[in-house]
């Protein structure tokens, strides 16, 4: 139970060999990092700041290379804060050492002890802190019950699936009563169908235990089903922070816009057209869409010109009903059947993108490889950014 503070925390990591880069080796996937390299080192942690409130859920999430785990170490005492200050519950902890900081961490490789029992795991963190043996069995009873381990308290580690295996960890990690849960990709070794479960599992273990968390993953699915804010980063520095559903309504740029929501969103070129009334609409390939009141506020607000944009539009959203003058034009790659949706991979405006249609509008069948269609979406629905920095101009122009 506990605020964190993080103000204007920075990483750098010494450069000590040189340009990462160059330690690539050949054929190797360079990660797609556009890190800032200066003469200290590597940013890898830009500027971060983000007040947690106590018993919130946080997410972090982005690429890659992005700065997420790097931020939770600083959090947990593993990596020293280059710069800023880290507060929990309105103290000071910059300095204060990992063990004392309170602050109980579960990684995506689950380290627990081979040798010792699913109990022994568990009890380890209260026996190093010589908590009398009663407490101890209470406490590992309490967790293993939350978290549904009672019978396997006698087996080994080895004896236990992955999943199984995590929850261990978590029970680990939980009998301290720590005031901050921080996690790492917990779920990131487990097979699709276990991390659906697991996922559930960590909703249902929130509603249990008073604890703020701070979790860690690449998946925006986890962080938009998990997060009461998500935090979505990229090359070290905050995009966005908000609920699941601010980020999803309105990214505040097309690096958020194309992370958050499965399938991606769609991007295309277009135009955002001032009209003589001062009302706004936007113009893809044939297509014209007046926007809705809301975005017609935001705009004007601003009072944003008519320019280029890109154009953004969810696959969710597209629909396939003819409106006059409003249909763009496209083709149709891929048609794949879905159960109660079909995801329709179109060709438009020399762009790929995908349409969802549900299965139940009788449209969606019959769809074939190479086929003309058209498609439009509403005006409240679409998304415009700046075609040259790339942020939503709902937002206002960009100042530079
Ligand atoms: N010890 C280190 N020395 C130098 N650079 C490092 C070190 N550890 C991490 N980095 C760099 O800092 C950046 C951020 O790393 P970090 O591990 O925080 O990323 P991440 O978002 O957790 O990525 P992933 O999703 O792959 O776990 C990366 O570009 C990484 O190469
Ligand atoms: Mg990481």
């Amino acid at each position: 139970m506990a605020t964190v503070e993080l103000k204007h925390i920075v990483k750098i990591y010494p450069n000590t060999e040189g340009s990462r880069k160059k330690k690539h080796l050949k054929g190797e996937p360079e990660k797609k990092s556009n890190l800032k390299v200066t003469e200290e080192g590597v940013l890898a942690v830009d500027d971060f700041n983000l007040s947690i409130k106590d018993q919130e859920f946080i997410v972090l999430v982005g690429p890659s290379g992005c700065g997420k785990s790097t931020t939770l170490r600083m959090v947990a005492g593993l990596e020293e804060i280059s710069k800023g200050e880290l507060y929990i519950d309105g103290k000071l902890v910059n300095h204060v050492a990992a063990r004392d900081r309170d602050i109980a961490m579960v990684f995506q490789s689950y380290a627990l002890y081979p040798h010792m029992t699913v109990r022994e795991n568990m009890e380890y963190p209260l026996k190093i802190h010589k908590m009398p043996r009663e407490e101890i069995d209470r406490r590992v009873n309490d967790a293993a019950e939350i978290l549904g381990i009672t019978r396997y308290l006698d087996r080994k580690p080895k004896a236990l699936s992955g999943g199984q295996r995590q929850r261990v960890a978590i029970g680990r990690a939980i009998v301290r009563n720590p005031k901050v849960l921080l996690m790492d990709e917990p779920l990131s070794n487990l097979d699709a169908k276990l991390r659906n479960q697991m996922r559930a599992e960590i909703i249902k273990l929130r509603q249990k235990i008073k604890t703020t968390f701070i979790y860690v993953t690449h998946d925006q699915t986890e962080a938009m089903t998990l997060g009461d804010r998500i935090v979505i980063m990229k090359d070290g520095v905050i995009q966005q922070i908000g609920t699941p559903q601010d980020v999803y309504d309105h990214p505040v740029n097309l690096f958020v816009a194309g992370f958050i929501g499965v399938p991606q969103m769609n991007f295309y070129d277009g135009e955002l057209i001032r009209k003589a009334d001062g009302t706004y609409a936007v113009k893809v390939g044939d297509a014209v869409i007046d926007l809705s009141e809301e975005k017609n506020a935001h705009l004007k607000a601003h009072d944003v010109q008519g320019q280029d944009v890109t154009v953004g539009v969810r696959p969710e959203h597209i629909t396939l009903d003819h409106s006059e003058g409003k249909m763009v034009k496209g083709t149709i790659d891929v048609a794949e059947l879905m159960g109660a949706s079909e995801h329709l991979h179109i060709n438009a405006m020399g762009k790929d993108g995908i349409i969802i249609v549900p299965t139940l509008n009788l449209k969606a069948s019959n769809f074939q490889i190479g086929d003309p269609i058209e498609f439009t979406f509403p005006g409240s629905m679409v998304h415009v950014f700046d075609k040259r920095t790339g942020l939503n101009l709902e937002d206002g122009p960009a100042s530079n």
